[in-house]
């Protein structure tokens, strides 16, 4: 095998009370990645897309991550790498995780796997530290595993797959950017114990949900007593958008990832289409440009050919 395709889906993290610990795959959104084995050394990156990023792969999420899978495997002969972003970096919604993923997925595939999942979340998580300034792999999982993943422990990738009922997806992307380093770094370095009893008990529930496909539970555990109130400052019409959903029937959201794009889940489709009318709604009276989608839980990245 010389040549694979890939697509290597957008995701959602933190999923409200879950910062750093939970995410999951979105169905629909993806960027390709085509990569094709060389006998010449080094990295070769070419982007197809028009968001200008770096094709140098010690500044490209994607070519770091691959080199940290070649190093591991003292692999000497190189790749040529063509890559097609549709998720906007910036956007919330695991752009940067989309790369660092599927190109590590895809080299795996060409070179007979060699690795298995968690060494790939550690390979790629080099690639989501180029991007972020910080090693997490709450969006890197799920492209990986696929579906919803919770990261007990970083350090260890000790990574636990679980279960989540079937549910829409809605995502608004307000066309303002938030860098994720920035997102982090205005993030309080210690929380009260009332604020910590709170946010435990919503990560509990909101698993035990998953697990239970109790819509209701789930609904009740999707609150972030630390995170969002300061992140939501940074998204014009965030408020709105949170009460405007909730009222159209959606069993909550909030921030995707770093934002600024927003999430909601609903039980059924006409649910998840009043309250893409409703985050419309906000959006259009305050003059933002936006993007919406409304998706499903997915497997994760899919191999699209190999040959
Ligand atoms: N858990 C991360 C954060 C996801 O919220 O900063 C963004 O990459």
């Amino acid at each position: 095998m010389n040549s694979i395709t890939v697509k290597s889906p957008a995701s959602v993290a933190n999923l409200c009370c879950g910062f750093d610990i939970m995410g999951i795959a979105l169905s629909g959104l993806y960027d390709v990645m085509k990569l094709t084995k060389r006998d010449e050394p080094g990295i070769s990156i070419k982007h197809t897309d028009r968001y200008n990023l770096s094709e140098n792969p010690s500044e490209n999420v994607a070519g770091v991550a691959l080199q940290a899978m070649m190093d591991a495997l003292k692999y000497t002969n190189g790749f040529d790498v063509v890559i097609d972003k549709q998720i906007k970096p910036g956007s919330g919604i695991g752009s940067s995780a989309a790369s660092a993923t599927g190109i590590v997925v895809a080299a795996n595939e060409l070179l007979g796997k060699p690795f298995g999942k968690k060494e790939l979340v550690s390979f790629a998580m080099e690639g989501e530290a180029l991007a972020s300034g910080s090693r997490h792999a709450d969006n890197l999982a799920p492209c990986i595993y696929g579906g919803l993943t919770l990261i007990r422990e970083t350090s260890t990738l000790d990574i636990i797959e679980l279960p989540i009922p079937p549910m829409y997806v809605n995502i608004i992307h307000p066309q303002i950017e938030i860098k994720t380093s920035y997102a982090r770094q205005i993030l309080p370095k210690e929380v009260p114990l009332k604020s910590a009893i709170t946010q435990w008990a919503n990560v509990a529930g909101l698993i035990a949900g998953f697990i239970k496909s109790d819509y209701g539970l789930i609904s009740r555990s999707l609150n972030d007593v630390i995170v969002e109130p300061v992140r939501s400052k940074l998204i014009p019409g965030f408020d709105q958008v949170k009460k405007k959903s909730i009222e159209a029937g959606a069993l909550g959201g909030g921030i995707a990832g770093s934002g600024p794009s927003l999430f909601m889940f609903s039980e059924n489709i006409s649910i998840a289409q009043a309250v893409e009318e409703e985050m419309k709604t906000v959006y259009q009276d305050l003059g933002i440009e936006y993007k919406t989608y409304i998706t499903t839980i997915g497997e994760g990245i899919i191999v699209e050919s190999l040959s």
